[in-house]
């Protein structure tokens, strides 16, 4: 494949990745979006693999048999994961892309064959190896430790080390100073130490900073590693004058720091506060009061959930990350069928933060087929509760707890939430009374116009369904 063929292929890559950001900003577009993007990777891939600086027989098996490798781990691992455990998915494959920057990094430092114009040129490539692997490090270590985290194998508290800010600022500094290090002894051939250095500084500071991160504040992080993994993209395409990895890294680092700002703004967090970490505690214990201290609840049965349903005028659907788990979407989407076949008008309402990843909650109402148009963001919805006859929350928990609001103790003070005791009667489906991922009671449980319909979320909304069909 000529050069110019190349060009052309990487811009219409280019703007096939770009139309694909478009389409997975809305619901119903979603699906072209992804369609643009397999086209584009495709393109992408035939482009690199077929272009000019691939060449030699011996090239082409070993990128069949690496394509092959990485497709089959790839293809097995995509089918057996659970929707449960996606994000904890994405922050491994963020490891992934970290690990390349840094590995091509050492490979373009060891590569002789490369000459510069000009001297310039070379200081300014092998800045770029530094800052590639820099950022490839930090990636890798801190997108495990946030896997670890994700999957409960580390546990969500933060580690708050002493004068933790003094220590990373050290390591900020301790950085810039081995580049120029780096920089002059790479001048004669050297430079090796320098480097090696820097990574392993790059891999602490990668574990310190996603282990300093409370367990509130991880839907930041996933989002935060999905940027880096984009910077570090680019700082690899930049090491490779690939001019198209450079343009696709920068999409993912700037649409991850958009995203990072947005889960703040959900969250109204500050990202720097974030990023120093120590917000919430670990997952699944009470941090604030326990479930004596706030009187008792009441529980319900299903043939009364079915009336209050069928007696209602508006209902609100608030689902959360039991829903994932039960796997209940399905059911809810025969729910709201039938309602609305009754004339009843259901309508959804979506925390920014609700399961565990950004969009989970749309991912699994798209899935079951739920139309968009009843599917409303948090901030669309919020004022409509007092005009709400039954709120039923599915499996949610931090995202309708009235603590973040009322006091300024909680470990979620200050995140926005779905206002539902707000509404005539709320009904919340979980399996007992443990907390949520923040780890703290909820107030609205032991509210007078709340039931609790205890049970698996699936289990218990095909009863309903049987109910009211
Ligand atoms: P959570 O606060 O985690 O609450 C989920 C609730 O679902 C639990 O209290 C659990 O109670 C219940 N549950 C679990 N399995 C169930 C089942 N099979 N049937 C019925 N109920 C079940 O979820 P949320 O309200 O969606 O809030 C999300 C939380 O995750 C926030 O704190 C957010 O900051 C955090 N987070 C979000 C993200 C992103 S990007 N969205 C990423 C990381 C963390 P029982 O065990 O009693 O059933």
């Amino acid at each position: 494949m000529s050069e110019g063929l190349v060009t052309a292929s990487y811009i219409g890559a280019t703007i096939l990745f770009i139309l694909t950001l478009g389409g997975l900003s809305n619901q119903e577009t979603a699906r072209r979006g992804n369609i643009y993007g397999i086209i584009g990777m495709t393109l992408a891939i035939v482009a690199t693999v077929f272009g000019p600086e691939v060449s030699g027989t011996m090239s082409y098996i070993l990128i069949a048999v690496m394509m092959g490798v990485g497709g089959a781990v790839g293809f097995t691992l995509a089918r057996k994961v659970e929707m449960t455990q996606m994000p904890e998915l994405v922050a491994i494959l963020h490891s992934l892309v970290g690990l390349a920057a840094v590995l091509v990094g050492y490979v373009n430092f060891m590569d002789e064959t490369i000459s510069f114009a000009t001297h310039a040129e070379k200081v300014i490539h092998e800045v770029e190896i530094y800052i590639g692997i820099l950022i490839g490090a930090i990636t890798f270590s801190g997108s495990i430790i946030a896997f670890g985290k994700l999957s409960g194998k580390i546990g969500g508290n933060p580690l708050l080390l002493p004068a933790r800010h003094f220590l990373n600022l050290g390591l900020l500094i301790a950085t810039i100073w081995l580049c120029t290090v780096f920089v002059h002894q790479a001048e004669t051939g050297g430079g090796t130490l320098p480097l090696l250095i820097m990574t392993l500084i790059a891999l602490a500071f990668g574990v310190h900073m996603v282990m300093a991160i409370g367990g509130a504040d991880m839907p930041v992080v996933v989002s935060m590693l999905n940027s880096y993994s984009g910077w570090a993209a680019s700082a690899t395409g930049f090491m490779l004058s690939n001019d198209l990895l450079i343009v696709v890294g920068a999409l993912v680092g700037s649409s991850g720091a958009i995203l990072s700002y947005i889960m703040c703004r959900a969250m109204n967090r500050n990202f720097i506060s974030v990023i120093a970490g120590g917000f919430g505690t670990t997952s699944g214990t009470a941090a604030s009061g326990s479930a004596e201290d706030q009187g008792e609840v009441v529980a319900i049965e299903t043939h009364d959930v079915a009336e209050l349903l069928l007696d209602a005028k508006e209902v609100m659907i608030i689902p959360g990350y039991g829903m994932a788990v039960a796997q209940a979407q399905h059911t809810v989407h025969e729910i709201t069928q039938t309602l609305r076949d009754k004339k009843i008008n259901v309508r959804f309402g979506i925390h920014p933060v609700a399961g565990r990843m950004p969009g989970h909650m749309n991912v699994l109402l798209a899935e079951a087929k739920v139309p968009y148009d009843i599917v409303y963001e948090m901030d669309e919805i919020n004022d409509d509760f007092p005009d709400i006859d039954v709120s039923i929350i599915i499996g949610a928990n931090d995202i309708v707890n009235p603590s973040a609001l009322d006091d300024p103790n909680s470990p979620i003070a200050g995140m926005p939430v779905m206002e539902c005791w707000k509404g005539k009667t709320t009904i919340v489906l979980k399996r007992g009374m443990a907390t949520g991922y923040a780890g703290v009671q909820n107030p609205l449980f032991f509210k007078e116009n709340t039931r609790m319909y205890f049970g698996d979320a699936k289990e218990s909304l095909d009863a309903v369904l049987k109910e009211i069909l």
